[in-house]
């Protein structure tokens, strides 16, 4: 898949558990080295599930691709304008596959960036994450359009703000189960991400572990997804990739919204048998499909993160296992690890050396 190899790097594979969305229930497969993310994730899904679990749906799966035209010429608006669907046809010769399930390129907008003309192609495809076929749209037009517009081609390349390409996702956790004073410290803790630049980038951040994890696990480019989701936040300032509120029984409700450029085929995904068995096991038939679970999932990620940092904090679910890891590193076996990891909780004393000290003492 790369060049220079000379190994693979391991990370956990778990599966969150108790997620209902859109009435199917799901395990979710995670990739991710931070301890209590897949455990927090299943707990908010099964606070969730007694709700009726997630509600959650995907835009179609419109990619935009770049092409960039230096000096065009002061008619190279109109002439593009003509010449719309000769350069549609002539991007969509690019793949038979994606025409008949119909998709392909669907539209061309241009804008004039910075003394620059602009060319936006808007390509439907479909289950992929689109990339490679987007690129090579763009560069197979790209001499037509230096035509047109009597100008100089620049960079043809996708653009990772897929914001015509959103996934939602929407949960009800009731006041019976998480009680008024958690529900008061959640909405206190987002109106201080509604403001505070230094809390949101946290917040978002939350978010992405569960996002990110499902990424990693199903073989996605999660950089993409990473660029992508905080392009989008920071659209109108850098905001929260979600929104918190209660109805009138004083329950407390949550939504995302937020870009996913994800695929079910394509070649990175097919050379990767993890991500098919990732993919398998949550049983998605489509990119919409995947989307709308992985927008659940950072919902319930961040929920979960809002709600500890209401109640205990995060430290103390996080220094059970990670006392756990230290038990381990320091070279205990089967029930040494648990008697270490607790008694090293219990007194406060949570480090590498004590755990050795304990081991061997
Ligand atoms: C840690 O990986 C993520 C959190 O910091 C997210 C948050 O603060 O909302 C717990």
């Amino acid at each position: 898949m790369v060049e220079n190899i000379v190994g693979t790097q391991e990370l956990p594979f778990g599966l969150a558990t108790n997620f209902r969305i859109n009435g199917k229930d799901y395990l979710i497969p995670m990739v991710i080295e931070e301890p209590s993310v897949i455990a927090a994730a299943s707990h908010a899904a099964k606070l969730a599930r007694e709700a009726g679990g997630f509600w959650a749906e995907a835009d179609e799966s419109i990619m935009r691709g770049e092409i960039q035209v230096l000096d065009a010429g002061p008619e190279a608006e109109k002439r593009i304008t003509e010449a719309k669907e000769e350069l549609l046809e002539m991007a969509n010769t690019c793949s038979q596959t994606l025409s008949k399930l119909g998709g392909g390129a669907k539209d061309i907008e241009i804008k004039r960036v910075n003394g620059m003309l602009v060319l936006h192609l808007l390509v439907d495809v479909k289950d992929a994450m689109g990339a490679n076929t987007v690129n090579t749209m763009l560069e197979k037009i790209s001499p037509r359009v230096q035509e047109l517009t009597g100008g100089r081609i620049g960079f043809r390349i996708i653009s990772n703000l897929c914001d015509l390409r959103l996934a939602r996702a929407r949960a009800r956790w009731p006041k019976a189960l998480l009680g008024e004073d958690v529900i008061q410290g959640i909405l206190d803790g987002y109106r201080l991400a509604e403001k505070d630049i230094y809390r949101t980038v946290t917040h978002n951040k939350g978010i992405m572990n569960g996002i990110d994890a499902v990424a990693l696990a199903t073989g996605q480019d999660w950089r993409a997804i990473e660029a992508g989701a905080h392009g989008w936040a920071a659209r109108n300032g850098y905001k929260p990739l979600t929104r918190y509120w209660l109805d009138e029984k004083g329950d407390l409700w949550g939504e995302i919204e937020l870009p996913l450029a994800v695929g079910v085929v394509g070649g990175s995904i097919k050379s990767n048998p993890v991500a098919q068995i990732a993919l398998k096991i949550l049983g998605v038939k489509s990119a919409k499909e995947l989307s709308s679970v992985m927008a659940a999932v950072g919902l319930a990620q961040n929920f979960a993160a809002l709600r500890a940092l209401a109640k205990e904090g995060i430290q103390k679910g996080h220094m059970r296992l990670h006392a756990r890891n230290l038990a381990i590193a320091a070279g205990a076996k089967g029930e040494e690890i648990e008697r270490i990891a607790e008694r090293m909780v219990k007194e406060g004393k949570i480090s590498l050396e004590y755990a050795k000290e304990l081991l061997n003492g």
